[in-house]
């Protein structure tokens, strides 16, 4: 299951709902800079790097795909053992072949973005870009290093070469590679219980018919290659990364389930067609409590671009739409939908890759109307408004794809389910 807009629509509700009937559930890409939320009666967890799975007992794996925060890490397991969850070697799998995020990945993130004025992303500060840097690079530690020491040494100096002149030219401290190793040293016997070859264990469930979930984090927007580039995040969110990113064959990815919010929300700097910055925009974040999970920002929040979402459907093969928090529409008595884009004298069926016409599209909307019935805690099809099931219908045929499940509240039962997605 992938992400289909700009992230936060509601991946971690809709990935504990179905790892239910999972045996397995992966995380592919992404770090600590994810924040999945999941309700359950009067618990609320926020998951940044667990897989949301840990929430039922599931088996979890952290995939190579993914970078990994060792402090991050155990901070993140200690909250949620606090929280009454079980966090053992049975339940969660790091693969020994992830790179690692380290502390000075974090400070690089801060000092850029601090640097960038008007040019800044807007990043979550957790280091996740300069980390995928290092390992596209070839200089980053990976878990499997973390005991080995002499690897580590040969590492960190390597590593240093490249960082020391970008921390000087920031204004950094210097970082010593005593300091460093030290640091891992202390980290590394906390971590290891988790490390095993996780291509292996997937290799073993692919076999033995196991059910896999691959939860992603980010979304199609946000992709490195596909999303509103500069403005993005630093790995490939879309659903062929599940393969790459976990170590299974693409084979093994099955159904390709896409998520969106009944409307539309980014985090961040970046275009966004649909961004409402008037009253009804403050009413739809405010109703959808649209702040950050991880940062605490407010969301940007506007209508639902239909454009957009049809892109996502094509660039990840979606076969089967999440459509979230319905129930924050409710009350609205007039719903738009962007249709397409004007650029100039010029109609487009898709958003264009080019940063300057990303930024002047300006949004084509057809409106529909809204209703005034409370669908918050609907559970069936049957219970609601006709004109909501309009809705749905009309984002249907504009998107090309079908709803298989609609969600009507954060709680971990309020959902509808009209196709069940293990089906197909
Ligand atoms: P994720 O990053 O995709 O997992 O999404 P987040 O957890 O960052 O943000 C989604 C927010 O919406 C969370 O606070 C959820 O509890 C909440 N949420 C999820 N589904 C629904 C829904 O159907 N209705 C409402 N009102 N809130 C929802
Ligand atoms: P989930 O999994 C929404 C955004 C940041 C910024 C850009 C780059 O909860 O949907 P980064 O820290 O990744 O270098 O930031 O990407 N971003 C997200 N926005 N949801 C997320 O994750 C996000 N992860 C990163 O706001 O615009
Ligand atoms: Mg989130």
């Amino acid at each position: 299951m992938i992400g289909a807009q700009w992230g936060d629509e509601g991946k971690g509700k809709v990935i504990d709902w179905l790892a239910d009937r999972a045996d397995v559930v992966v995380r592919f890409q992404g770090g600590n800079n994810a924040g999945h939320t999941i309700v359950v009666g009067k618990t609320t967890y926020k998951f940044s790097l667990l897989p949301s799975g840990v929430a039922q007992g599931k088996l979890s794996i952290l995939g190579n795909g993914v970078v990994i925060d060792p402090w991050a890490l155990l901070d993140e397991i200690a909250r949620v053992r606090k929280q009454g969850l079980t966090i053992t070697p049975e339940v969660l799998v790091v693969a020994d072949n992830a790179a690692l995020v380290l502390p000075l990945h974090r400070d690089l993130d801060s000092a850029r973005e601090a640097r960038a004025g008007a040019g800044k992303i807007g990043t979550t500060g957790r280091g996740v870009g300069p980390a995928y840097e290092d390992k596209v690079g070839r200089r980053a530690i990976r878990v499997c290093d973390l005991g080995d020491e002499a690897a580590l040494k040969a590492k960190i100096e390597r590593l240093l070469a490249h960082h020391e002149p970008l921390r000087r030219g920031l204004g950094l401290t210097e970082v010593t590679p005593e300091g460093l190793l030290a640091d891992l040293a202390d980290v590394a016997p906390k971590i290891e219980p988790f490390v095993q070859p996780a291509w292996r264990l997937l290799r073993k469930a692919v076999k033995g018919g196991r059910r896999i979930l691959f939860e992603g984090a980010q979304a199609t927007m946000l992709d490195v290659d596909h999303g509103t580039y500069p403005f993005v995040t630093s790995s490939n969110t879309v659903a062929g990364q599940a393969a790459a990113g976990s170590g299974v064959g693409p084979a093994a990815g099955g159904y390709v389930l896409g998520i969106v919010k009944a409307y539309t929300t980014r985090v961040g700097e970046g275009p966004f067609p649909s961004e409402l910055t008037d009253k009804t925009g403050e009413r739809l974040g405010t109703r959808g409590h649209e702040f950050g999970t991880v940062t605490g920002r407010k969301r940007r929040c506007g209508w639902f671009d239909a454009v957009l979402v049809r892109q996502s459907v094509a660039i990840s093969g979606i076969q089967g739409i999440v459509l979230t928090k319905l129930d924050v529409l409710d009350g609205f008595e007039t719903l738009k939908i962007c249709t397409g884009y004007k650029l100039g004298d010029e109609i487009l069926d898709y958003l264009p890759a080019g940063v300057r016409q990303q930024a002047a599209v300006t949004p084509i909307y057809e409106e529909i109307e809204g209703w005034s019935e409370i669908t918050r805690g609907a559970r069936s099809w049957r219970e609601l408004p006709a004109a909501a099931v309009k809705y749905i219908r009309r984002i249907e045929y504009l998107i090309g794809a079908q709803v298989s499940l609609v969600t009507t509240s954060p709680d971990r039962d309020d959902i509808i389910m009209i196709r069940d997605p293990y089906r197909g």
